[in-house]
């Protein structure tokens, strides 16, 4: 496939980001409705998808300069912090919500009240370990305590803000926590042939891994594929804080297998594992994986995974973006779960992390993780 003109295409998000927030102020988009987006800032204050918009206006502030994405991303920021109240909005999706926001926000600005939101977020992920698995919980209480015991594979995508905290204070603890959890996961989740779980159910008492669940993969045994690019990417980003081999190696594992279940078309099914109809499609994987293997080339000076990506991101780019800059969202056909009734519509994390890649092949990201 030819590649875009990847400066070109980062000038068409630009446009189009610019006028979906000039449109919608005052929203925390999460999905989108015939192209236009929702507003969690009314429906849940808390929910895990919550900093990809801040994110994306961030990302595109380091990029342009642009005043209008800062005070959109500011208000967010703010707004979040009503999360900061609610015990059980607080789960292991800190990372998510305040390194695209606070963190991203500290980075370009220095702003002391964002650093300050940071540590809060970081203490409270910190509060989630369980030494007796070695893992951090990921959801919490839903009244029969069944929950204690969860760990999902996206965690790994939230280690980040514990190795920002270790720096930032100066103080090993959030750092030793989040390394304990990848080795947990790399034990507990990655399989023998590099497809991952998406769901481990642990006893919370003695740590002992009781069994896997499907999740929002196809089922049980299956590989959903935004599991498998929030490992190839989490582990990753393991490795460039610690600088350990091991999750260098769990990485590329999880990469090639990734790589080598990519059909001839280049789109990324739900699940590797689903049945052959319907075809349901997910671009979020395929963005997510893009900035993985982007990062992977860099640490493992291998083409292949610089090429695999650009190869994923040109197939979105050429067929599953809308860049009218009248709908609010870009990315085509994601979807959340393989058995969700509403599949292959506009998710914000989509439109986030093929920003995030297109930023890294132009050389204009601000690196949030
Ligand atoms: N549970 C987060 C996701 O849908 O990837």
């Amino acid at each position: 496939m030819s590649r875009p003109d990847w400066p070109e295409i980062l000038d068409k998000i630009y446009r189009k980001t610019r006028a979906a927030a000039a449109r919608n102020p005052h929203k925390i988009p999460y999905s989108a409705e015939n192209g236009v987006y929702d507003d969690m800032s009314t429906k849940d204050i808390c929910w895990w998808t919550n900093g990809f918009w801040a994110g994306q206006l961030w990302q595109l502030y380091g990029a342009y300069g642009d005043g209008l994405f800062r005070t959109a991303a500011e208000e967010i920021e703010e707004k979040l912090d009503k999360n900061f109240l609610s015990a059980e909005g607080m789960d292991h999706d800190s990372g998510f919500k305040w390194l695209l926001t606070a963190g991203a926000d500290y980075a370009l600005t220095k702003s002391g009240a964002s650093k300050n939101r940071l540590l809060l977020a970081a203490g409270d992920l910190a509060g989630r370990f369980n030494p007796a698995g070695n893992f951090l919980r990921a959801w919490n209480d839903r009244g029969d305590g069944s929950n204690a015991g969860i760990a999902i594979i996206d965690c790994l995508m939230n280690l980040p803000l514990l190795y920002r905290a270790s720096e930032l204070e100066r103080d090993p603890r959030f750092a030793l926590i989040a390394m304990r959890h990848a080795d947990t996961a790399q034990r507990a989740f990655v399989r023998e042939d590099g497809s991952v779980c998406h769901i481990v159910k642990f006893d919370p008492r003695t740590g002992e891994r009781l069994h896997s669940l499907g999740g929002q993969g196809y089922g049980h045994g299956s590989a959903w594929t935004r599991g498998q690019a929030w490992a190839l990417y989490g582990f990753t980003l393991s490795y460039l804080h610690t600088q350990r081999e091991t999750y260098l190696q769990t990485a590329k594992k999880t990469a090639n297998y990734f790589l080598s279940h990519i059909p001839a078309d280049g789109f990324i099914p739900v699940d590797f594992r689903q049945p052959e109809t319907p075809r349901v499609e997910d671009s979020t994987a395929a963005a997510i994986a893009a900035c993985g293997l982007l990062e992977l080339a860099k640490a493992t000076e291998e083409e292949t995974y610089r090429d695999a990506a650009e190869n994923l991101l040109s197939a979105l780019a050429s067929y599953r973006c809308d860049f009218r800059e009248t709908t609010d969202a870009l990315l085509l056909k994601c979807t959340a779960a393989y058995h969700d009734k509403r599949r292959e519509f506009g998710l914000v994390y989509g439109d986030y992390f093929f920003t995030e890649a297109v930023l890294k092949l132009t050389k204009k990201e601000t690196f949030l993780w």
